[in-house]
């Protein structure tokens, strides 16, 4: 079979090239042949915010966004958030099959026996003021992680790798506990071995007198769907910065808080508590229909609705809907789920809407619930990543086994002065 190829000429040179096609795609370095002198350094792409630039090849997650579809490993979402535990699917995102039975009881004991942190690392978290911002606790602890572990530079022993995968994926939500817990001056609570990993992290949050805690199990499964949806999206902000950290062959642990320094940002993790501050604003369901005008004069942003990828009803969204039935159901209605349901109903049916492709994201549902469980809107940010820790492991391990990977490097389109004179201090002008 003949190779595809895309045919080029340059209107400059009048020459012709011609630029194979794989995967649906042009290798941005054979448009370097592309030239107007010898000493041309050849044609770029230019492609600010990578808005059509494959940047891997990877066999983790698909997203076809114009139809709403998002995959782990081949198997659709929605059915791994019915059928699957959290760690299940974390097994599937690192090994790229299901695990068996047993797989996935070792996996689990295995996990578990890495929940403890350092008790210098308690320390470190003391340190902080008592009003710190718990994601910027929680970059900073997994950066300080590096100092524990030093045997983890060693990127390119697939050994060591697995071994801090799961210390990574072990102690996030230790250390998310102890960032909460600190805030109100409350005792850390000790991982209980005895509980799965939703029932733990909410029993080392919440914890007081009793003499063991046992959530709720529609709430600590509802959470366990949350952190299956949030455990991987492709090559999204947070992950990009992941591949890039690890490209340079820095720890798992520092390239891990550059990530989440990442997703700190409103524009990405930080989405959801926005949403919250916009169903605040609005107060009332009978409000909608004037905010929706308000959004389509730009006056304000309808938070929690569109996607750079999904032009489509994001499907996390459409699982995070449900889920938050099962959650009302226990913890009771609010008027926020009220107002969010009554938006998207309005923002469905309006041609501004519908026309624009502005479907309901991720991020619309999922502070809602978050609230309703009791989390405060603090730590929204936290509860994304301490599941995104295993996409971006993932992301990461696939990178370090990937021969066509480099250390990340883009160019630039230069626009500053041609070579100027330099002129002395004393002649300079203010
Ligand atoms: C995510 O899950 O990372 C967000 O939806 C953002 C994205 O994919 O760009």
């Amino acid at each position: 079979m003949t190779q595809d190829r895309l045919l080029v000429t340059d209107t400059r040179t009048g020459r012709q090239y011609e630029l194979p096609i794989t995967d649906g795609t042009i290798h941005a370095t054979d448009l370097r042949q592309i030239k107007v002198s010898d000493d041309d350094f050849g044609l770029m792409s230019y492609d600010p915010a990578y808005l059509n630039t494959a940047s891997c090849r990877s066999s983790i997650t698909f997203i076809d966004g114009g139809k709403g579809i998002l995959r782990y490993r081949g198997y659709p979402i929605e059915v791994l958030a019915e059928h699957c535990s959290f760690l299940e699917v974390a097994w599937l995102l690192l090994n790229g099959e299901l695990p068996a039975q047993e797989e996935l009881d070792s996996w689990v004991a295995l996990v578990k026996k890495h929940v403890l942190i350092h008790e210098t690392t308690k320390k470190f978290l003391e340190g902080f003021r008592y009003d710190a911002h718990p994601m910027g606790m929680l970059i900073s602890t997994v950066a300080a992680l590096s100092t524990v572990y030093p045997d983890a530079k060693n990127v390119h022993d697939p050994q060591v790798r697995r071994k801090h995968i799961v210390r990574l994926i072990a102690k996030m939500p230790t250390i998310t506990a102890y960032c909460y817990r600190h805030r109100f001056g409350l005792p850390y609570v000790y991982p209980d071995p005895e509980l799965g990993y939703t029932e733990n992290f909410m029993n080392m949050l919440w914890r007081l007198l009793e003499p063991k805690y046992i959530a709720n199990p529609v709430l600590a499964r509802a959470l366990d769907i949350l952190f299956i949806l949030h455990a991987d999206h492709e090559q999204n902000c947070s992950t990009s910065t992941m591949r890039t950290v690890g490209s340079s062959l820095a720890d798992p642990y520092v390239s891990v808080a550059a990530a989440a320094a990442a997703l700190s940002g409103p524009l990405h993790g930080g989405a959801n508590e926005q949403v919250l501050h916009m169903l605040d604003e609005i107060g009332s369901k009978d409000k909608v229909p004037a905010y929706i005008e308000r959004v389509k004069r730009g006056e304000v942003r309808l938070m929690g609705f569109g996607h750079r990828v999904y032009k489509n009803y994001d499907p996390r969204a459409k699982i995070i809907k449900r889920t938050a039935d099962e959650v009302f159901a226990v913890t009771g209605y609010n008027s926020k789920i009220e107002i969010a349901r009554e938006l998207e109903r309005i923002a469905l049916e309006d041609e501004y809407f519908v026309k624009r492709k502005l479907y309901p994201n991720v991020d619309f549902y999922s502070g809602i619930i978050y609230e309703a469980m009791g989390f405060e809107p603090r730590l929204f940010t936290v509860l994304f990543a301490i599941p995104r820790v295993v996409g971006w492991l993932a992301q990461w391990d696939e990178l370090l086994r990937d021969p066509e990977q480099k250390i990340a490097r883009p160019r630039q389109i230069y626009t500053g002065h041609a070579e100027r004179r330099f002129v002395p201090i004393q002649d300079r002008k203010k």
